[in-house]
């Protein structure tokens, strides 16, 4: 079954948040002033068991998702992860279960994630240079620990992409050295505009690198030439460097907006969808399920929300908005 909200857009992607928490304290999602040893994290019982989970999956699947993805916090700090990828993974009608994650539990965990079923992960490294990177991740974690996890997914066959937020007066330096590194390694490197989410990271649009920027340095150093959208709902802009197979991208989420074909729903540890990744308020599906519903009742309740959705939150961004508007934070909903 398809079902399409106030736009038309079709519910196809869903993002699984499995933990609020993380072993990095990167400035721009998780700044340690914030993020502190008080910082009222989920407990245990408010998160979605794996149970849960793939019930809430199996309902998404029914009324349209294609592709499951996991996120956090860190994804791979919780718990047997591998037994909730098993899971999705046997979901009839799913096609595709990916992980967006730090990569530094992924040296030891990428061969049982494979066995799991996981085809793709999404890696984020926000710098080679590890002075740099760790003045990001701000908890001592090596660029080399982070390069050995995409090693070892690649040795097991998993499609690795990786991520990297640029900001201005962060990391701007490294988009050269980036692409030429991945380019070498043929692991498509994608650069993710500094968004306004949540309220804690300081943004506003002068931090903001920009895909026009990027795209200009790059062109100063390599060939590049656009490539198509391989489905409706794609969010990376994408271009392959010539003569070669591989690519690099672009997210986009503030220069160019991708509302119009977004067709994604995210759902937060605790259970709550929300169907924007900047929205304030969420629908608690952890209490639903817990009242003891049966799936149909699920189902509807999916419908309903979806069918009344007319988020465009990129869209409509102001300088005015991004500062003022309540939004929840990154490491909750997951990126
Ligand atoms: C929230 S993290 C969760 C998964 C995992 N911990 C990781 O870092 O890959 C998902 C992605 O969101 C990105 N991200 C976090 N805050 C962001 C922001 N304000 N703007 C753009 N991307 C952001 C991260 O760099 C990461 O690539
Ligand atoms: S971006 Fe990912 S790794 Fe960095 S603090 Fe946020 S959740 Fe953790």
């Amino acid at each position: 079954m398809k079902i399409t909200d106030k736009f038309g857009r079709p519910l196809q992607d869903l993002r699984i948040s499995v933990t609020d928490r993380c072993n990095f304290r990167c400035t721009y999602c998780m700044p340690k002033e914030i993020f502190g040893r008080d910082y009222p994290f989920l407990p245990k019982d408010h998160l979605l068991t794996f149970e849960e989970i793939e019930r809430l999956a199996k309902a998404f699947v029914k009324l349209g998702v294609k592709k499951i993805r996991l996120t956090g916090g860190e994804p791979l700090l919780r718990r047997n992860l591998p037994d909730l990828i098993r899971k999705l993974s046997a979901i009839s009608g799913l096609e595709d279960v990916g992980l967006t994650t730090n990569a530094t539990l992924l040296e030891k965990m990428a061969w049982d994630l494979k066995a799991a079923g996981l085809k793709r992960i999404n890696v984020s490294l926000d710098a080679l240079d590890n002075t740099l990177f760790q003045s990001i991740n701000d908890s001592g974690i090596s660029t080399e620990r982070v390069l050995k996890g995409i090693d070892k997914a690649l040795d097991v066959g998993l499609q690795v992409k990786v991520n990297m937020v640029v900001k201005k007066g962060m990391n701007e330096q490294e988009v050269i050295p980036m692409a030429r590194f991945f380019k070498d390694k043929g692991v498509t490197l994608r650069y993710i505009e500094f968004m306004d989410v949540g309220k804690t990271n300081e943004w506003d649009f002068s931090k903001v690198v920009t895909k026009k920027h990027i795209l200009n340095e790059l062109s100063q150093h390599f060939e590049l030439g656009s490539v198509d959208p391989n489905h409706f709902g794609e969010v990376a802009k994408r271009y392959r460097y010539k003569g070669t197979d591989t690519e690099v991208g672009f997210i986009t989420s503030v220069s160019e907006s991708f509302c119009s074909t977004c067709t994604r729903a995210r759902i937060a540890a605790d259970g709550k969808l929300y169907t924007c990744l900047f929205a304030a308020k969420g629908f608690d599906f952890k209490e639903l399920l817990r009242s003891g519903v049966n799936d149909v009742e699920v189902e509807q309740q999916i419908i309903a929300i979806w069918n009344k959705r007319e988020d465009r939150y990129s869209d409509e961004r102001t300088e005015e908005s991004a500062k003022n508007k309540d939004r929840i934070e990154m490491s909750y909903i997951g990126g």
